[in-house]
């Protein structure tokens, strides 16, 4: 019986639990679109641009980017490097002992890195890149403290600094809280651009971590207007079958 009663306490307190975990840093709101076909096209080319040398994407082909409504040739054209053929899997030559050495981490594959962090995860973390001299790379983050990836993107952003505050909890314990950034020099777009061309490369990234979702919702609505149409025929004919009855 006592144990049922902790249990049940246990389950009460749960919220209060979860809600005490999830304290992380504030994510912004990833803005996904998978109806926008031009966005996950120009976020498949900043994929192969700025992600695919580190990363690799092994379940995916690139031929499979037709389903964005991207023809052969310009895979081949745009995103392919010499030797690549379209039927070839997101794979990269970085030996992973190398980059590990490299990095002091071996980049993981992403293919479904999206289900794994979440949309507004990646699309924070992309945007949280700041300057940091004691780091090997001369990068931190402020979603991945002391992550070993280099901000990629930096010519785009511009390089930014954060600056961070002292707050007192309600115990009276001090910690470090993140602030704010302060662009210290401009990149080749403006920072809503910048925002604009993450998100584009986000709505790819949760694309491709599950590609077929594009179709499955195409089927469900073709399997919720049969239903409506068979429920209408399904009634008429109850009707016509009780008539005599009643
Ligand atoms: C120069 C190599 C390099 C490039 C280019 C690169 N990354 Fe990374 N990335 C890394 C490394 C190394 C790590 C592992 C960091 C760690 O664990 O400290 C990493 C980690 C990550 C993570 C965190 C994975 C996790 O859950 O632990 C994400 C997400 C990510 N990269 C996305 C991207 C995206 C998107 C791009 C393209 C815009 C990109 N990376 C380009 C090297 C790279």
């Amino acid at each position: 019986m006592k144990r049922l009663k902790n249990f049940l306490l246990l389950l009460a307190a749960a919220p209060v639990l979860a809600f005490a975990s999830g304290a992380g840093p504030h994510l912004d709101k990833a803005p996904v679109n998978l109806a926008d076909q031009d966005s996950l096209q120009r976020g498949a080319r900043m994929f192969v641009n700025y992600c695919l040398n580190c990363h690799s994407a092994s379940a995916m082909r690139y031929s499979r980017l037709q389903d964005i409504g991207l023809s052969e040739d310009q895979i081949k054209e745009n995103l392919l490097f010499a030797s690549e053929k379209p039927g070839e899997l997101m794979k990269i030559s970085m030996p992973k002992a190398e980059a590990k050495a490299w990095f002091g981490a071996a980049p993981p594959d992403l293919s479904v890195i999206s289900r794994s962090r979440g949309a507004d995860w990646l699309y924070t973390y992309l945007r949280s890149f700041y300057r940091d001299d004691s780091r090997a790379t001369g990068w931190n983050n402020t979603v991945f403290d002391k992550v070993g990836m280099p901000h990629v993107m930096w010519s785009l952003q511009g390089e930014q600094i954060a600056h961070f505050k002292t707050v007192v909890d309600h115990e009276g314990k001090e910690t470090h809280a993140f602030d704010r950034f302060e662009l210290i020099k401009p990149g080749t777009v403006t920072l809503a651009e910048y925002d604009a061309q993450v998100g584009d490369l986000v709505n790819y990234l949760v694309w491709m971590g599950e590609p077929a979702q594009l179709q499955r919702k195409k089927l469900g609505i073709i399997v919720l207007v049969f239903l409506g149409i068979f429920f209408v025929v399904a009634y008429y004919l109850k009707k016509e079958f009780w008539k005599d009855i009643h």
